[in-house]
């Protein structure tokens, strides 16, 4: 017998496969196939996540750069993941985060990343100088927070819209305010040349601070706390169209002014209450939480029996 003829038989025999082991096969590749099937539609892996949000940009829509600064301490991931899910929601929105720091942090850039958002998003830093600094003795309030960081951030704009002609706005986006995707899509109605504002809840000691509007005009505002600030609105409360960054390049924020002006301050350089375009006018769109400081006098106690700590293996 040839050596083919041989292997023929061979593979006939294993062809005669009894309708028993037929069936086991079939009911084994069924379930392997189920297996599968759940697993793809359970994933939660950085990659699915990624994926999902490369929603095309509605070319009409002007892009919002939403300037956040930043800074380490235990709650930050979580803020900043909240945000994150927010920018999913509206493609429209390009995260320019800038951490008070010496360099980017891998904290903040892993997240970026896992959230999908890379390529809608830059990372800079800029440590404030430590005169400037709370300590923890400090009120939140005692010394001007953030001016590094944003005006960090509209250095990269002013450089970015140069060379991008369209209309584009900027929002100051704190990291611990509560925002509605609604108020992005409002947003987007700012004109060019303009700046829009609109009411902010839980601010200011009182439900809501907010322009006053007749006929489609601010005639004023409604705040109890030194209303006699040019502008007496809350960073939330307002965004400005870049062109009028570009036309007043010494639009800024500052260490030099008095707690409270900072909007004052950078709004002056660009406009007059009677040019503000009121947005929302009769809704709450944004609120002036405050995220509570953690506790964490257990961790110091563990620490000092000599035990691990416990986010020893992740990243809180
Ligand atoms: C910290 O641990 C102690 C026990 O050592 C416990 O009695 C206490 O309630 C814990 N503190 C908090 C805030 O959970």
């Amino acid at each position: 017998m040839t050596k083919y003829t041989l292997l023929n038989r061979r593979m006939n025999s294993e062809y005669r496969i009894s309708q028993r082991k037929l069936a086991v096969i079939v009911i084994v590749t069924f379930i392997l196939f189920l297996y599968a099937l759940n697993r793809n539609s359970s994933c939660d892996n950085d990659e699915s996540l990624s994926k999902e949000s490369q929603h095309d940009v509605d070319n009409n829509l002007p892009i919002i750069y939403a300037v956040t600064p930043t800074y380490y301490r235990p709650v930050q991931k979580a803020e900043l993941t909240r945000l994150s899910h927010l920018f999913r929601l509206v493609p429209n929105l390009f995260w320019v985060i800038v951490e008070d720091a010496e360099e980017t942090s891998a904290l903040v850039r892993n997240l970026v990343n896992r959230a999908g958002l890379s390529n809608r998003a830059v990372l800079l830093h800029a440590k404030t100088p430590t005169d400037f600094k709370l300590t923890k003795k400090d009120p939140h309030w005692s010394k001007p927070r953030g001016v590094e960081q944003r005006n960090e951030a509209l250095k990269w704009i002013r450089k970015k819209v140069k060379h991008e002609p369209g209309h584009a706005i900027v929002y100051f986006m704190d990291d611990d305010n509560s925002y509605s995707v609604e108020l992005f899509e409002e947003m987007s109605k700012i004109q060019r040349s303009r700046v829009g504002v609109w009411p902010v809840g839980l601010v200011g000691a009182m439900y809501v601070e907010k322009p006053i509007v007749e006929n489609g005009k601010v005639v004023g505002f409604n705040s109890m706390w030194r209303p006699e600030r040019p502008f007496p609105i809350d960073m939330a409360g307002f965004a400005i169209s870049t062109d009028l960054l570009e036309s007043n390049p010494s639009a800024m924020f500052s260490y030099e002014v008095q707690k409270g002006y900072q909007e004052s301050e950078i709004l002056r350089h660009v406009t007059t209450r009677d040019k503000l375009q009121p947005i929302a006018s009769n809704q709450i769109l944004v609120w002036h939480t405050r995220t509570e400081a953690s506790k964490l006098d257990n961790e110091t106690k563990l620490v000092k029996k000599g035990l691990p700590q416990s986010d020893n293996d992740m990243t809180v």
